[in-house]
């Protein structure tokens, strides 16, 4: 049912500016003027100034849902709903007339009728209960309505959270949260039942769903009826009470509400709220898996894990997926390092610090003079912090003399920063997510965006969904993105350079390249036009087996695109022309002008949490902290003074070259920091035999990984939650994370561990925080110039490069590329085949990459036990045909052999993956996809190819059970629908506007926010 609207607020609404133009007004509201601003959300408008309204089911964050009619005032003499009514400016409200008032009891009573308040006894009663709150703030005394509980059990079928029907008040938040935020499209409610509530794809048990655990629902909703497993029986301190106890005292308090009322009941459970304050640490963190960089409150007691709460990060504001909102168990893991060990024969003792950092420190000193500092590598690591990161570098440097310092963005991002070196000059994203969101249109290159930067993932989900984004994908497998996207196309591995500069090439062809913007931007035009010359549509129809009319079409839409961004990953970097596809990735936007606005520019998605910064913190053989060149005279003598040491100047190894240089017999100890390269680089056992022929390996890690097995001194390092420091996100945004636990046993975080080790090896640091560090870095990196730690405090953030005062940059390129003209650069590319192609022999493409639930090669979400039931094996995807081919069903074995190596495991048949294409998800401890990838690299970088395995496959004669459980979110059949769809609950016989005579008058309808 539509709500009339009156011919006069509907003239008025014809004037609105359009939504999200800033326009201040004054509105009067109960008599005081108020600031606002044309056409925000009233009840925005009124929160701010000071008064209260009560409004349970909206939200910020999700706009107007309309179901819970609490938030009724009076606008110009008319009631309306606050939340969804848009501001004009000199428009009349009154919050408080006995229209209003009788309207906003009248809907609270209704949620009443759907929950009971035991907040004393409840795991929710946090002083942040918006049900709870809303009792308060309308001083409910008595209940009209009685409580009606719902003929339907309590679901604890998900490893994370639970919902409980009888607390549910049908508000919708979770359903608008899921539907349009995360965009799982998961959550809805049948609001013609007799009895709604929240279903999950329709009506499935939560672990049957499709659900994906991001946590928004829970994150959202307004009372106990989703909660985090991890809350409940440990917030409070009358929760843990067994069931028979809880609801007699439940019974006792209902019985005794009709005689005192709810305030004294109220009263109670808010003393007890405060006394939770007590014993419950509240510590804002940034994520520790991928490079979205969400940063939340975690709520521990002691080292126990109540919950993740987003709400302010910048990155995420409320979004999380699944590990930064669940994925934190392994803090706790039994199998913690908590021990320096030392290695005795083949097996390893434990050490006191002190014996385990003095061998080091020797031991290092030793082959130094030895064998020369360039007989050392070190590698830092892209999970550890900023201030980690370059005290490696600086360790490595100015204490082992030696530029052999790299961290793991070679084993992904280095081709993309190098397309952006070549073309634009920084190696970084050219603007935010929200840009992403605001684009026009998004084309997304080799990218499993949804499972490897979930949140990010659902800004382009959402923008497409709702705001008419258009969607371009090209990938090998069928991913979500691609399944959503406008077009969606499958070029043959390895192959993506050709159509991009075929698409460039078109843009010049047909009129299409932005001429005004190349002639005062950019440099090189010319050149680069006589380059594409054998890049005609035809020719990457050919090479890239993608048919001529969807190149062209994808051409002339991203030509038509009002703006357009290009997200890439690991799809296009691990390939032995990764730096090249990168390039062609940004010479496409700049003959496009797709540079230098909001909504645009180029977005290499960095994988680790820190993977960005370890890189812009120096820990790369040929850079010093903010991508300035050892061989730049200036910063070196600038370093040197710095740091009082004679710094090296010849070229350091790379990852990739310390191997090969351990297996020439030049590279004799290393160090390593937070990284499994065992597992991470690729051709295990290639790097495996490297490392077993080091006359001295330390390795610093949180567990006893596979790389450990060959060390000779594992330190027990500390992660994220028991540290300080800050990470930087792929947005180039620097965020500041607390220490929410003590580090456990003697592990240490990694910033003491480098300075204790730099110090018994000679050195004089005194850092006592990392904020010295930060500080150290900020006055030596002029990228980092106006960083400091105040800046950053709490939930503040900035994006690189920053002015001394304080200025960043959340667009990159406002006033200039970063080269001397200020101009950018067209980069000429030559195409080169793939360096491994599939054979008779060797005849089916191997791809690999991450999964939504575990991150990388697992150390972590393997730790994680929710995650484990859901997603416990590994496992090898086959297409339909292939399956028909090799006579293989789901849960078959195979043998899967490269020229690498062979691999064990389990086949799942799935059309995400077609012909002869397999997909390997990179993460299996123990049996890692990296023991059959080979040792090819892309050619500018080193970053190993990956992506360009091929394998043959034997099918064995053993068939156990689906690799991917049930619980698995991927057996899911989601139900998509445009939000909570209340005009359905308004259509319902039994439903009436509270306000009586005076009911509702819809002045707009709620329009949800982009
Ligand atoms: S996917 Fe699952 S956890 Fe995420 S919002 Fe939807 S129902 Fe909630
Ligand atoms: S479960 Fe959903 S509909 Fe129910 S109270 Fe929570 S957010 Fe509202
Ligand atoms: S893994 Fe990535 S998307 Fe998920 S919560 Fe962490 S930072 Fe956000
Ligand atoms: S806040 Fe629920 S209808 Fe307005």
């Amino acid at each position: 049912m539509d709500h009339p609207i009156e011919a006069p607020h509907a003239t008025r609404l014809a004037t609105l500016p359009s939504a999200g133009t800033q326009n201040s007004c004054k509105i009067d509201v109960n008599g005081f003027q108020v600031d606002a601003v044309d056409s925000e959300y009233l009840i925005e408008a009124i929160n701010r100034s000071g008064i209260n309204v009560p409004h349970v089911c909206y939200h910020t964050r999700l706009g107007p849902i309309q179901t819970c009619d609490t938030c009724m005032v009076e606008v110009d003499g008319k009631l309306v709903r606050a939340c969804a009514t848009k501001v004009v400016g000199g428009m009349t409200v009154v919050t408080e007339t006995s229209a209003a008032n009788a309207a906003q009891r009248e809907a609270y009573d209704r949620i009443l009728a759907n929950h009971v308040l035991y907040c004393t006894v409840c795991d929710n009663n946090n002083g942040n209960c918006t049900v709870h709150n809303t009792a308060a703030m309308l001083k409910v005394d008595h209940q009209t309505y009685p409580y009606r509980p719902k003929p339907y059990e309590t679901d604890n079928s998900n490893p994370f959270y639970r919902y409980d029907p009888n607390q549910c008040i049908l508000c919708g938040r979770c359903v608008e949260a899921c539907q349009n935020v995360q965009v799982n499209e998961t959550l809805s409610i049948r609001w013609e039942d007799d009895h709604p509530r929240v279903l999950w794809d329709g009506g499935e048990t939560i672990g049957g769903s499709s659900c994906v655990s991001c946590g928004h629902c829970i994150t959202v909703c307004p009372c106990n009826a989703l909660m985090e497993k991890s809350m409940l029986g440990r917030a409070g301190y009358f929760t843990k009470l067994p069931s028979d106890t809880l609801w007699g005292m439940i019974d006792i308090v209902k019985a005794v509400e009709p005689e005192i009322g709810y305030g004294p009941i109220l009263q109670l459970s808010e003393t007890e709220a405060a006394m939770r304050e007590a014993r419950v640490k509240k510590t804002k963190t940034v994520c520790t898996y991928c490079g979205v960089g969400c940063s939340f409150d975690i709520w521990t007691k002691d080292r126990h894990i109540l919950k993740v709460e987003p709400g302010e990060g910048a990155a995420n504001n409320i979004s999380t997926c699944v590990k930064g909102k669940f994925g934190w168990d392994y803090v706790n893991s039994h199998d913690r390092l908590t021990k320096p060990m030392i290695r005795e024969g083949e097996s390893f003792r434990e050490a006191s610090w002190d014996e385990a950092l003095d061998l080091v420190a020797w031991r290092l000193n030793e082959i130094k003079a030895q064998h020369g500092p360039d007989a050392i590598g070190y590698i830092s690591s892209s999970k550890c912090t900023n201030e980690e990161s370059y005290l490696m570098q600086k360790l490595a440097r100015a204490v082992g003399g030696t530029n052999n310092i790299d961290n793991c963005s070679r084993y992904c991002q280095s081709p993309a920063t190098q397309g952006l070196f070549r073309t634009v000059g920084y190696g970084g994203d050219s603007g935010s997510i929200s840009d992403i969101a605001q684009a026009k249109l998004v084309m997304i290159v080799g990218s499993n965006t949804a499972e490897a930067h979930p949140v990010l993932a659902t800004r382009v989900k959402r923008a497409h969904k709702l705001n008419g984004q258009r969607l371009i994908v090209a990938d090998l497998r069928e991913h979500e993105m691609a399944r959503r996207a406008d077009i969606f196309f499958r070029p043959k591995p390895g192959t993506d350079m050709v159509w991009l500069s075929a698409l460039s090439r078109y843009m010049f062809d047909n009129g299409l390249a932005r001429t005004e913007f190349l002639t005062q931007w950019v440099n090189d035009v010319d050149k680069y036009r006589d380059s594409l010359a054998p890049f005609t549509m035809e020719f990457a129809s050919r090479v890239c087996g993608v048919p001529m009319e969807t190149l062209t079409r994808v051409a002339q839409e991203f030509a038509a695109a009002e703006s357009a961004c290009i997200l890439w990953a690991m799809g296009v970097t691990q390939h032995c022309g990764g730096s090249d596809t990168s390039t062609a990735i940004s010479n496409l936007l700049l003959v496009t002008g797709n540079y230098m606005r909001p909504g645009t520019g180029a977005y290499p998605l960095r994988g680790h949490n820190n993977v960005q910064g370890a890189s812009d913190f120096g820990s790369m053989p040929a850079y010093f902290p903010g991508y300035e060149k050892i061989a730049d005279e200036e910063a070196f003598a600038r370093y040197e003074q710095g740091w009082g040491v004679k710094l090296p100047r010849n070229k350091g190894l790379d990852n990739h070259e310390m191997v090969e240089a351990i297996h020439a017999g030049k590279l004799k100890a290393m160090y390593v920091i937070g990284e499994d390269m065992y597992s991470a680089d690729s051709n295990a056992n290639y790097v495996g035999d490297a490392f077993s022929k080091l006359d001295f390996f330390v390795v610093e890690d949180c567990f006893f990984t596979l790389t450990c097995r060959y060390a000779d001194v594992v330190l027990p390092a500390s992660p994220s939650l028991e540290k300080e420091g800050s990470f930087t996100n792929t947005e180039r945004r620097i965020q500041r994370l607390y220490q929410a636990m003590e580090p456990l046993g003697e592990s240490r975080p990694d910033w003491q561990i480098i300075q204790d080790v730099a110090n018994r090896m000679g050195a004089k640091w005194v850092y006592t925080h990392p904020a010295d560090i930060m500080h150290e870095s900020a006055s030596l990196a002029p990228m980092f110039a106006g960083v400091t730690y105040d800046r950053l405090a709490g939930y503040k953030t900035l994006q690189w490069p920053v002015a001394v005062d304080g200025t960043d940059q959340p667009l990159l390129y406002t006033e200039k590329f970063n080269f001397p003209d200020g101009k950018a650069k067209l980069y000429p590319l030559e195409w080169i085949e793939p360096c491994e192609t599939v054979d008779s022999e060797f005849d089916v493409h191997l791809n690999n990459g991450r999964m939504l639930e575990h991150f990388h090669e697992g150390n972590m979400t393997y730790r994680v036990p929710g995650i484990h039931a859901e997603t416990p094996h590994g496992f090898v995807e086959v297409s339909p045909a292939l399956a028909d081919d090799l006579h293989l069903v789901t849960g078959q074995w195979v043998d899967v052999t490269s020229r690498n190596g062979e691999l064990r495991t389990q086949v799942v048949v799935t059309d995400r993956v077609h012909e002869k294409q397999a997909y390997m998800p990179l993460n299996r401890p123990q049996h890692p996809v990296n023991l059959i990838t080979g040792n090819k690299t892309d050619r500018a970088t080193h970053t190993p190819a990956y992506k360009e395995t091929t394998v043959k496959m034997k099918t064995l004669p053993w068939k156990g059970p689906d690799p991917l459980p049930p619980l698995n979110f991927r057996h899911g059949h989601p139900t998509p629908q445009r939000g909570v769809e209340v005009e359905r609950k308004w259509g319902r016989s039994d439903y009436r506007i509270p306000g009586g005579d005076n009911g509702l008058v819809q002045i707009q309808t709620g329009q949800r926010k982009g």
